[in-house]
């Protein structure tokens, strides 16, 4: 278990159990009151433990309905009875999986233990967690937000690009109603908040540069989508730099795209929009 405040102070009380093969990691905050995901590995209890009586932890945060996340809230549940929070299109979900899961995630819901969350809420605690709906991996991601450490909880929805299962283990999958659409979405939702450190379901954290790890991620997407028109790929990345206020990464992509090829009118358009857009900051600054 890696204790995250050893990178940044900010990070306070948090801890990453790694990530086991295709299993994915586990947060435990406020020394482990709160988990972000269950993972699904062997020996995850015993790590869980070296933070103090398990009973402590109070609840569980999904980010999404997959096995390799959720798997291990059974035997967690069994040592400390948490609430479990995720998405309501994850905890339809899980009704994917085989028996007796399902039924296990139906008894909690007797028992009123598992808690809905929408896009916008906040998980009060420390630190308190803004709740942001991610669609594109699966229907029901869930991204949890630190804004005191600008740290990014991302499950599958952005994962470090230099990891080698990435991609594979971020795509859309269809049946819990994933769509590259939505994932393109998700990104530069993502794309508008500052994002200093990448916690993410799979791979190791991304301290300090953790934000650039979104704009990978897109990029990537759109150069497989726009294959060899590599200019296309830049300006659609550079008008999303531009409409989340990243004027200088906008404008690296207008050379980039002018480096690939034709000027277009669309690359145009996009230089002239992006000067505009420093006029008006440096008007508002100068006020
Ligand atoms: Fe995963
Ligand atoms: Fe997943």
């Amino acid at each position: 278990m890696k204790a995250l405040f050893e990178e940044d102070r900010a990070l306070k009380g948090m801890y990453w159990v790694q990530d086991a093969g295709a299993c994915s990691g586990v947060y435990a905050l406020e020394d482990g009151r709160t988990l972000i995901d269950a993972g699904n590995m062997y020996g995850l209890i015993d790590e869980l433990r070296d933070l103090g009586p398990l009973d402590r932890i109070e609840r569980i945060l999904l980010t999404h309905s997959h096995f390799d996340h959720v798997g291990g809230v059974q035997e967690i549940y069994q040592a400390a009875s948490p609430d479990i929070y995720l998405h309501p299109l994850a905890r339809e979900h899980l009704r994917l999986h085989r028996e007796p899961f399902p039924s296990f995630f139906d008894a909690l819901a007797q028992d009123n233990k598992i808690k809905l969350l929408y896009d916008g809420d906040v998980v009060e605690g420390a630190p308190a967690l803004r709740v942001i709906h991610t669609p594109g991996h699966t229907a029901g991601d869930l991204c949890f937000y630190d804004a005191s450490s600008a740290a990014l909880f991302s499950g599958d929805a952005v994962l470090p690009q230099k990891e080698s299962l990435s991609t594979v283990l971020s795509k859309p999958d269809e049946v819990c109603g994933g769509r590259l659409e939505d994932k393109i979405k998700g990104l530069q939702k993502l794309l508008k908040i500052p994002v200093r450190h990448l916690l993410p379901g799979h791979g190791a954290p991304v301290f300090h540069k953790g934000g650039d790890q979104i704009k990978i991620s897109l990029f990537t997407l759109y150069k497989s989508l726009y294959g060899d028109d590599a200019e296309k790929a830049w300006i659609t990345m550079g008008q999303d730099l531009l409409a989340s206020g990243l004027l200088e990464e906008a404008r690296q992509c207008v050379a980039k795209a002018a480096e690939a090829g034709s000027q277009s009118e669309e690359a145009r358009d996009l230089y002239e929009r992006i000067a505009a857009a420093e006029v008006e900051r440096n008007t508002r600054g100068g006020g």
